[in-house]
């Protein structure tokens, strides 16, 4: 028995927040607003080096149902847990003193002040069907439509580059989470039917056409449901190996290696200095490297009309993640080939790592054929069952 979890749609998401707020704060709220979780489609662990990566959005949203202020006091709620609502004064929030979801809430509000921004006090009920702790950007999903909520309430104007800047900010200062910046603007920045190329050195974006489903394909999503300790030490490492390495390689980011043919070539042979450390520094900068070629690759064949022919982009990102980058667990390598050999065109984990989710491009009639495949394997592992999302 495969476990679906389906997106709410929008009037029901809507609807629950309010509700959430009516019971909570007597009241209705100003207006509800929402942004989505998302899966990244290749570009992993690109993003914070200055690279490229290729988002989609989920259907499955965040809704923040949410009524200003004549004060400075937040009160926040969620609709997991209605009965603890917590209260905070914003002029106290700085790094350090807010914990758990409602860091990325009140982060949001210290972030578009800390920009001069004048952010009113404010009554929040949160509702979400963004799976959470699965890879799929609930936290990005949370920050994201706190912040479109105070622009609005707030009458602040300000463009969604800038939000997903601010809530970058609060998620990294307030929350302690080290993003790089993908998920708040695959929040923010994606249009229905496209995937969004964000180039992290610049933050431009242009939208590409995505439609598997016309291709009479499906986007399979696998949460693994794997917990993994250490992840945020494991993805800070990461990211400061990487750091290193361009220093050393007196660049900005590792993305500047990409611009003039030879460069990557000649960067990972400084780096293979004969030290342990240096060979693991050649693994993680060829991963960046490569990944950004990928995404280039990825793209040229979506605007060719030729999403078919993406499967070994994916299969070579999940060998390079796993291999070259040690990012990914067991639970991911197994959802990945099983789901390989149940004819997926190609599949590879997504997001961070460490566990989390994974994604198989296949035949849309053979989605349930696969799902139940993958399934099947993690029960003859000995792992706890998967979700999936389409
Ligand atoms: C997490 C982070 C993103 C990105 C991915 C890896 O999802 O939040 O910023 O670095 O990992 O690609």
């Amino acid at each position: 028995m495969t476990t679906w979890v389906r997106a709410w749609d929008e009037a029901t998401g809507q609807e629950r927040a309010r509700a959430v707020f009516a019971t909570t704060f007597g009241a209705a709220p100003d207006g509800v607003w929402s942004a989505p979780g998302r899966v990244n489609l290749i570009g992993e662990h690109t993003d914070y080096n200055g690279g490229l990566c290729l988002p989609v959005a989920l259907a499955h949203r965040t809704y923040a149902a949410l009524r200003r202020r004549d004060d400075d006091t937040a009160r926040m709620v969620s609709g997991a847990e209605p009965t603890a609502v917590a209260e905070r004064e914003l002029a106290g929030v700085a790094p350090g003193t807010v914990g758990g979801w409602t860091a990325y809430v009140a982060g949001v509000a210290w972030a578009l002040r800390a920009r001069g921004l004048t952010v009113p006090g404010f009554d929040v009920a949160i509702d979400s069907c963004v799976p959470v702790g699965s890879g799929l950007s609930s936290s990005a999903a949370l920050s994201c439509s706190v912040a479109l909520a105070l622009d609005a309430v707030g009458a602040l104007a300000q463009d969604r580059a800038a939000l997903a800047a601010d809530c970058v900010r609060a998620e990294n200062e307030i929350a302690g989470a080290p993003t790089g910046g993908m998920d708040q603007a695959a929040a923010l920045r994606t249009v229905p039917g496209h995937a969004l190329l964000l180039d992290c050195r610049d933050l431009t974006v242009r939208h590409v056409p995505f439609d598997p489903a016309a291709e009479g394909l499906a986007l399979l999503v696998i949460d693994t449901r794997a917990e993994h300790a250490l992840v945020d030490g494991q993805y800070a490492a990461r990211r400061a190996t990487c750091e290193e390495a361009a220093a050393a390689l007196g660049v900005d980011t590792l993305r500047d290696l990409t611009d003039t043919p030879g460069d990557a070539e000649r960067a990972l042979a400084t780096l293979a200095d004969g030290t342990p450390e240096g060979e693991v520094r050649v693994r993680r900068v060829r991963h960046v490297l490569a990944e950004i070629a990928r995404v280039q690759e990825f793209v040229a064949l979506l605007e060719a009309g030729r999403l078919r022919d993406v499967g070994p982009l994916l299969d070579a990102s999940h060998a390079s993640l796993r291999d070259d980058y040690e990012v990914s667990c067991r639970e991911l390598d197994v959802a990945v080939e099983a789901a390989r050999a149940a004819g997926a065109l190609g599949a590879r984990m997504t997001g961070g790592g460490f566990g989390g989710s994974a994604i198989a491009l296949v035949e849309a009639d053979a989605l349930t054929t696969v799902a139940a495949a993958v399934d099947a394997a993690f029960t003859a592992a000995g792992l706890r069952p998967p979700a999936f999302v389409v």
